[in-house]
């Protein structure tokens, strides 16, 4: 594996320098694609919101402004990813409107129907078992409320060059998503494409 491969392959689980390089690069990077999503959203200034998955934490400060007089919550699976999202979030932190918490998607260290939406933005597709995490998703949410995230490419070239690249990402076609949110309890399910790199889906549970 060259020095490339390892960067990329750091964004399943990042991890040491380059996984912090890795966490600084997606936060500028993912930018155009975090705000095309959030922009899909019609954002309540009180929401309760989750962000799994939520890497160097921009989207945790985006949603902090989006959600003025809100709380917003961040989990990830990688002690970098969350002492990333700590330290960019800090100041919310201190004052009680954000928290960041080390977990996985399919067992999350929350109450049952405690959020108004759930974002996962480019990891959905690394999560390993995605009947169990929409489950928990479902459970997560208040009854009614949305989950949207960004999966994946829009061409299969483009699909397969990623996933020869990054050897946990493993994605899988929008219609089998679509049956695993359904068989997760969620209807209403919108997907919505952006140029070559972005699907968008939201779902109700
Ligand atoms: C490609 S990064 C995306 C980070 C951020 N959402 C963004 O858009 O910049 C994927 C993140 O998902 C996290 N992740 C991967 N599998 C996860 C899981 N099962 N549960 C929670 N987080 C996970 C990784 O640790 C990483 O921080």
């Amino acid at each position: 594996m060259n020095l490339l491969n390892k960067f990329w392959n750091t964004s399943a689980r990042p991890d040491g320098r380059l996984g912090r390089l890795n966490l600084r690069f997606m936060n500028i990077a993912h930018t155009p694609m975090a705000r095309w999503n959030l922009s899909l959203i019609a954002w309540q200034p009180a929401w309760t919101v989750l962000d799994v998955g939520c890497g160097g934490g921009r989207n945790l400060a985006r949603l902090l402004r989006l959600c003025p007089k809100g709380k917003v919550y961040g989990i990830d699976i990688s002690e970098d990813s969350v002492t990333y999202s700590r330290r960019k979030n800090s100041h919310a932190i201190k004052n009680g409107r954000c928290v960041v918490e080390l977990g996985s998607a399919d067992a999350m260290p929350f109450t049952d129907a405690m959020f108004d939406v759930v974002t996962a933005y480019e990891t959905v597709y690394f999560w390993p078992d995605l009947p169990l995490a929409f489950a928990e998703v479902g459970r997560v949410l208040k009854p009614g409320a949305t989950f949207t995230f960004s999966y994946g490419l829009k061409t299969d070239t483009a699909m397969r060059y990623w996933e020869e690249q990054v050897e946990a990402m493993h994605l899988l076609p929008v219609e089998e998503i679509k049956s695993l949110l359904t068989a997760a309890g969620f209807s209403h399910i919108h997907t919505t494409a952006k140029g070559k790199a972005t699907i968008n889906f939201r779902a109700i549970h």
